[in-house]
């Protein structure tokens, strides 16, 4: 059977303006352009899982009575050109608004099972991100607005009903980030232990976790900030790779198997239980945006880590196509739709 990867995450309407240089503090600053475009980091490592494990799907044909890839339902009617390699499942919360129907669609779009991506109470807003990108540089800055994304209730993932998500089976790998609220994401991480179903961990924003969420974790996915707060040091102890591994051991003895640390232009730093390390040099890439670049990295990496345990997994592998895959990422505008299909990397 095909792998079940769920995501259990946010959803947001990325609004994104292009401008020449980051806003000075009262400034105005008229945009160069402007896009509303899927986004959100569960929606993302979603999209990114589904588009990542399929062919590009053939375009639409221009007679209006064939189906829009756009328009499929849920449980992966949507794009993808067939030969998926991996069950795709979205459980989040949007609100019962235009960009909740959009978002759901998209993801429907690309195959992405959206069955467990319910709808708030009116009053609740789907979640959006206002996203300014520095167009010479491709940097971007977020400000989030949850809305929806926090109505996800907290006891939902206490026991694997809750994890199985209607699919009468527990996900082969469960992902996570930190855009809900944080008693579900903890919630869930006690279930899926008892489980026994390994989680990635993308804990972004970035915030401590307690000591018994890394208990028995196999996959933590941060960057330099997040690294840097979760193992409470100065960022700068990570410019070093004596530093990285230092935090990074620190990861493993709390009960991480895996950790990975996103180092953007530098690389990606890895190190796994068994004691295989190493720094993995960033590939070359033409920045227009780096919306969704970690995203991506995250999707292609769970794709390989997925049902693998201890020295049959290669995390060596896994980074290196994963650095391939968000290097297309950042060659693109947008987050979902940048996200690369499998043939492109072939
Ligand atoms: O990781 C990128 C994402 O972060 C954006 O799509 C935005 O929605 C924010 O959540
Ligand atoms: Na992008």
């Amino acid at each position: 059977a095909v792998p079940i990867l769920t995501v259990l995450g946010s959803l947001n309407m990325d609004l994104v303006a292009y401008v020449p240089h980051h806003p000075l503090p009262g400034e105005t600053l008229t945009a160069d352009a402007f896009a509303t475009s899927p986004g959100g980091k569960g929606a993302n490592q979603a999209v990114a899982c589904a588009k990542l494990s399929r062919a590009r799907p053939p375009p639409p044909y221009s007679s209006s009575s064939s189906p829009s890839p756009q328009q499929g339902g849920s449980s992966g009617g949507g794009g993808g050109g067939g030969g998926e390699t991996a069950h795709v499942v979205m459980v989040g919360c949007v609100g019962a608004d235009a960009h909740g129907a959009q978002l759901r669609a998209n993801l429907a779009g690309y195959g992405v099972d959206v069955d467990g991506v319910g709808e708030a109470a009116a009053g609740r807003a789907t979640g959006v991100a206002l996203i300014i990108v520095d167009a010479p540089t491709g940097e971007n800055r977020i400000v989030l607005s949850p809305g929806a994304n926090h109505a996800l209730p907290e006891g939902m993932f206490r026991d694997a009903g809750g994890l199985a998500a209607g699919l009468g089976r527990r996900p082969d790998l469960l992902i996570m980030q930190l855009e809900i609220p944080f008693g579900t994401v903890l919630a869930a991480l006690a279930a899926a232990r008892e489980e026994g179903v390994d989680v990635l961990l993308n804990p972004a924003p970035a915030r401590r976790l307690p000591d018994e969420a890394y208990v028995g974790l196999a996959h933590l996915v941060v960057n330099e900030t997040e690294a840097a707060i979760l193992g409470e040091v100065e960022e700068s102890v990570l410019d070093e790779e004596e530093g990285l591994e230092r935090v990074s051991a620190r990861f493993l003895e709390k009960g991480v198997k895996n950790v990975i640390v996103t180092l953007g232009g530098r690389g990606v730093y890895f190190m796994s239980e068994d004691g295989r390390k190493g720094l993995v040099p960033a590939e070359k890439a033409k920045v227009v945006d780096t919306t969704g670049a970690g995203d991506t990295f995250v999707g292609r990496y769970a794709l390989d880590a997925v049902g693998k345990k201890g020295a049959e997994f290669d995390i060596e592998a896994a980074v290196r196509k994963a650095n391939k895959a968000a290097a297309k990422t950042v060659e693109r505008a947008g987050a979902q739709d940048s996200i690369p299909w499998r043939d492109e990397l072939e």
